[in-house]
């Protein structure tokens, strides 16, 4: 039987128990997902690339079926390299409906041997961004609930916290 692959792309600035929870869900539908980080031209990272990658294959380890890889370039690409056509990413509300039509249907344009699926996210995420993490933190206070304990510790030492 063929396996059932999805690449699920994201900035991952960082990964939050959002992420997580679309990820650990996907694997009841796919056999593989593949994690990846890819870079948002509307965003500048506060971590690097290798420190996100870092932090999605230690919150991932333990979530057999998952691998974590990076890109620099269009995702259209990045599933032709590695033969995958399904794009996942998660939805939260009807504010990101919006952009994921755009990203979508560009991403068809593109190639349209490219489906997107879109999950929704748990209820209890579904306020949860990185954005909002990375500017809790960024002002000294923290929001352990929302991210797994080795990026709590990441965001504590990357904004001098104790
Ligand atoms: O986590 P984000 O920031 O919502 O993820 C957006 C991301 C990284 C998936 C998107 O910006 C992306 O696909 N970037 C790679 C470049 C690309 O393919 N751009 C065209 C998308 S239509």
């Amino acid at each position: 039987m063929t396996k059932k692959i999805a690449v699920y792309p994201g900035t991952f600035d960082p990964v939050t128990n959002g992420h997580l929870d679309v990820i650990q869900r996907s694997l009841d539908i796919f056999d593989e997902v593949r994690v990846v980080v890819l870079n948002n031209a509307s965003k500048r990272p506060v971590f690097s690339t290798d420190e996100r990658l870092a932090l999605l294959k230690e919150t991932t380890a333990d979530l057999k079926g998952v691998s974590v890889d990076s890109f620099d370039g269009l995702l259209v690409d990045y599933l032709k390299k590695t033969g995958c056509n399904v794009a996942l990413r998660g939805l939260r509300t009807a504010t990101d409906l919006e952009y994921e039509f755009q990203m979508s249907t560009t991403n068809s344009l593109l190639d349209p041997a490219i489906d997107t699926v879109f999950m929704m996210t748990s209820p209890q995420y579904n306020f949860l961004t990185s954005t909002l993490v990375r500017e809790v933190y960024s002002l000294g206070r923290t929001l352990p609930s929302c991210v797994p304990p080795a990026v709590h510790k990441a965001l504590l030492k990357k904004f001098s916290l104790k």
